[in-house]
């Protein structure tokens, strides 16, 4: 609805137009026009479409001003006080929503920002009745005079939405010519002069510190363009929240030419909308109805078979107890087999197919993989690896996180398909691409390059922070311009270990920035439905950092394979841990692991008997409500032949299709576990990625160091022992925890080693290992002898890392031997007691009680066994006890979630259980047993 009105201003009547949604308006938005201050009017697109379009699509009051331009002897502040008058009569109005947003584009994006100055800041409101100075020509013009003269909160926009700003002048980047002189002219016109402006003239000279989040649209190609980015980069500065989006394919005001450019204009009006509306939770379990049950499923790729086979596929799922799929992964060629010609039919077929049979649809953006049309047309898209060479097409993934074409096309398609499906009742998740990082995570390509140095000014501001941060006074690497630095591609020697961790941080934060451009367009149309992209929380798996990536996802989905060693149910048992406890409380999806064998491994053995059910069994019992394998139907063709799947090659009469059939029926008899979270154990072992990454770069003590086999050799251990621990990521709250195991804690800001010290101080008890407190966040050494920044804490002192050859061993005098790293470890504090020596003479494990807590050092590699002899020392002042009966300790896992108690056989014998009550005689071998009140598995 529209309506057109009149407001009161200090200049006279302000004509303005307001755009009331359908539905209830849960904001309120008043919109300025561009128009280079002079030109403009409450019909054009900008102005009009603009308002009516985000009324609709943000459930919006939207008011548009009809400003007094600066023609006849008009000129800067009366525009301002225009928009400000139509402002503060909106605010004053207690009818509307609270929500209230102030937006423009170009010249009304700088009337806009100097509207919410004078909102926000502190001394720069005009008194009542005060002059203004006045602008040369501009005779007499006084500032909208305010009630009491000082800043009034309830003013204070929530946000604000600026469309491709024209918030500086002298305007950055611009050249000479025709633009700079027009540039100009605007300005003279608009303030009388070009010198000693007024910071709120263009805005972005003034203070902005207390402005409100800021959501900036740039027109890709646009003279203006940095000064919006400049804006951006001005706010987050002074640490105002701004985000911004370029329009591909668009100049300067292209909100006016939605016929030139219908998608990128959609884009941008769907950014603008998707910040103005009102934000609601966001839902974090899939979009369906019906009883709490554990999801059930595979990925499906139906494109891979004839139509014929389909109805097959669904009537075996229906016999299998599938309860969901993921579709789409791969089939942006099928998808889109020509630049934007589409071909939804066989994906809308499939999808209601599925519908019809109750199975949901967890339906990816098919961007993983991009078709042969995009790269023949596009090869800049593709990655580069270390030493300079292309990765190819061929296999999948072969898209550089940084490549603003790929991004392009990527996130057309993304926004094609969240329309065509936003209201299908199928529709349960999004699933975002497929393990972002799995093949494409290092890319040293040019526009790694870029991205890198834009990432590097955001953490150091300026060239002395990055020289300093990255040591640049060795082997004369210092930097004199931003444009010098590259990423660590191939060199005669070992690269600077800071641009290496560096390089390591900005490549996860890039592919991390790629899955936000995913979901802001997912959430932009479909908020009810939860947005997830699927984790590789398994094995040496660690470029992505997952515990900084996990805020970002609805709910944490996980890929787990396992691999053949003696560790491997426990490494599953870890890595599923860890993704229990990525969200804290909340459940967990398993989007893949195998029913058998995998492809991928130099030699591929298939799982044993009982295997299938007691790998997908750990899951849940570490919070997993969704149980799904790679993939449905076992490929005939393509590089995954004869990797196994819920339905092999050998078909529905097989042994495979028998034991995913029984596990369906299963997960079923288990629905009312969903109601319980992971219940959090007395001990925790923590897991750091930025420790990870560091620990392990070049150039160390020794490249023999696997930083998670060390923290996995603990947690074997424990289960050893019979103790029950959480893997948590080193942000988590470790205060209820009463041992915390940080194994290889090598990277320790001065922030997380006041935390261990207040954690200690608090009566909690630490231990660590060697190569732990040895950095700071700049990978710099903490001096005075290590283990640097835990030294005190510990009460130790070492000078020198003593590393062991193969084959070498340092034996201990409790029986254990050490391997992989040793040291001489001097005592310096009498509260330190040596738990156990080397025998060859000096401190190998260390203790020191500090109040009720205490500090724990373990100085080499002891694998469980070695680490089985030091635990009780460890444990007992802890006051912490295996849960299990004795006779039980070491052979069963023992997982809980809320009453409910899992009992996973670990050996590949039978269990005797009766010492358990309620739990049947045995426990097969790779047996699981659930016990519950209500609940017996
Ligand atoms: C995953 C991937 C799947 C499939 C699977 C095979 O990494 O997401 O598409 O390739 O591995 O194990």
């Amino acid at each position: 609805m529209r309506a057109d009105l009149e407001v009161a201003g200090p200049h006279g009547p302000i004509p303005v137009r307001v755009y009331e949604p359908a539905g209830p308006a849960e904001a309120v938005l008043v919109w300025a026009h561009g128009g280079g201050f002079r030109h403009g009017d409450l019909d054009m697109a900008e102005a009009d479409m603009v308002s009516a379009e985000l009324s609709g699509r943000a459930n919006a009051i939207v008011f548009s001003v009809g400003y007094r331009l600066a023609v006849d002897g008009v000129r800067y502040p009366v525009p301002i006080d225009d928009v400000h008058a139509v402002w503060r009569w909106v605010t004053a109005r207690d009818d509307l929503p609270a929500r209230r947003a102030l937006g423009g584009a170009s010249a009304g994006a700088a009337l806009a920002v100097a509207t919410a100055l004078r909102t926000t800041t502190p001394g720069e409101t005009v008194p009542p009745g005060v002059e203004l100075r006045d602008a040369p020509t501009g005779a007499g013009l006084r500032a909208a005079p305010t009630e009491t003269g000082l800043r009034a909160a309830a003013d204070r926009p929530d946000l604000l939405l600026l469309a491709y700003p024209f918030a500086h002048f002298p305007t950055p980047m611009l050249g000479h010519g025709r633009t700079l002189d027009s540039v100009e002219d605007m300005v003279r016109n608009y303030v009388g002069r070009i010198s000693d402006l007024p910071p709120d003239a263009l805005p972005g000279a003034a203070r902005l510190d207390d402005l409100p989040p800021t959501h900036i649209l740039l027109s890709e190609f646009d003279d203006l363009r940095p000064s919006g980015e400049l804006l951006e980069r001005q706010l987050r500065e002074v640490g105002v929240p701004a985000e911004s989006f370029v329009a591909p394919g668009t100049t300067h005001g292209h909100l006016n030419r939605p016929h030139d450019v219908p998608d990128s204009v959609d884009a941008s009006l769907g950014f603008l909308a998707a910040a103005l509306r009102a934000p609601r939770p966001a839902p974090r379990w899939l979009r369906r109805e019906g009883e709490p049950r554990i999801e059930f499923g595979a990925d499906y790729n139906p494109e891979q078979w004839p139509r014929t086979v389909w109805a097959d596929d669904v009537q075996a799922m229906r016999e299998a107890g599938v309860t969901i799929v993921s579709l789409g992964i791969f089939s942006w060629a099928r998808l889109e087999p020509a630049e934007r010609r589409y071909d939804f039919g066989w994906l809308d077929e499939v999808i209601d197919l599925l519908h019809t049979n109750g199975i949901l649809v967890d339906l990816a953006t098919p961007t993983a993989s991009p078709p042969p049309w995009l790269t023949t047309k596009h090869p800049e898209i593709l990655p580069v690896d270390r030493d300079g060479r292309t990765v190819w097409p061929g296999a999948r993934q072969h898209w550089r996180p940084t490549s603003p074409i790929f991004r392009e096309h990527a996130l057309r398609l993304v926004r094609v398909i969240a329309k065509r499906y936003a209201e299908h009742p199928a529709l349960a998740a999004w699933h975002v691409n497929n393990e972002l990082g799995c093949h494409n995570v290092y890319d040293y390509s040019d526009d790694a390059a870029a991205a890198f140095r834009v990432w590097l000014r955001e953490r150091y501001t300026n060239l002395d922070g990055l020289n300093t941060a990255w040591g640049t006074d060795f082997w004369s690497q210092r930097y004199g311009e931003w444009a010098q630095i590259l990423p660590p591609r191939h060199a005669n020697g070992p690269v600077n270990p800071t641009q290496q961790l560096d390089f390591k941080r900005f490549s996860s934060d890039a592919l991390k920035d790629h899955y936000l451009a995913e979901r802001r367009i997912l959430r932009e149309i479909t908020p009810d439905v939860p947005v997830t992209t699927n984790f590789m929380v398994a094995g040496p798996i660690n470029e992505m950092n997952y515990p900084d990536w996990a805020a970002e996802v609805d709910f944490v989905a996980n890929d787990h394979y396992t691999r053949p060693g003696p560790q491997s149910r426990d490494e599953l048992s870890f890595s599923a841990n860890l993704c229990g406890n990525l969200i804290p409380g909340r459940p967990w999806f398993l989007m893949e692991h195998s029913t058998s064998a995998v492809n991928w491994q130099p030699v591929n053995v298939p799982k044993l008997p009982g295997e299938l059910a007691r790998d997908s069994l750990t899951h849940v019992a570490h919070g997993a409500d969704g149980v799904c394998f790679f993939q449905w139907r076992q490929s005939r063709a393509g590089a995954e032949k004869f990797h196994s799947a819920m339905l092999p090659h050998a078909g529905r009469s097989s042994a495979i299709f028998e034991a995913v059939t029984d596990l369906g029926a299963r997960l079923r008899s288990l629905s009312s576990i969903t109601t319980f979270g992971r219940t959090p154990s007395a001990v925790a072992v923590v897991i750091d990625y930025e420790s990870w990454w560091a620990a392990e770069q070049d150039a160390h003590p020794t490249d023999r160091l696997r930083y998670r086999d060390e923290a996995l050799d603990w947690y074997t251990a424990l289960l050893d022992h019979g103790v029950r621990a959480d893997v948590v990521p080193v942000a988590a709250d470790l205060t209820g925890y009463r041992l915390v195991v940080a194994p290889i804690l090598h990277l320790v800001p001065a922030a997380l080693k006041q935390r261990l010290e207040d954690y200690v101080a608090g009566g909690g008890h630490l231990v660590t290992t060697y190569f732990s407190g040895i950095v700071d966040e700049f990978d710099h050494a903490w001096l005075g002898g290590y283990p640097g920044a835990l030294r005190d804490l510990l009460g130790i002192r070492v000078e020198e890392f003593a590393p062991l050859l193969d084959g070498q061993s340092a034996p201990l005098s409790n029986g254990a031997i050490g391997t992989l790293w040793s040291e001489h470890v001097e005592v310096t504090d009498p509260a330190t007691k040596v738990l156990a020596t080397y025998t060859g003479g000096g401190a190998a494990v260390t203790r020191r009680e500090v109040g009720a807590g205490s500090a724990a050092y373990i100085s080499t590699r002891l694998r469980p066994q070695g680490l089985l002899l030091i635990l009780d020392d460890l444990l007992t002042p802890a006051g912490v006890t295996s849960e299990l009966p004795p006779d039980l300790r070491g052979k069963v896992e023992l997982a809980v979630r809320g009453p409910v108690r899992f009992l996973i056989n670990r050996t590949a014998d039978p269990v005797d259980l009766s010492a358990v009550a309620g739990a049947p005689e045995t426990l097969p071998a790779r047996g699981v047993v659930v016990l519950s009140p209500e609940t017996r598995g």
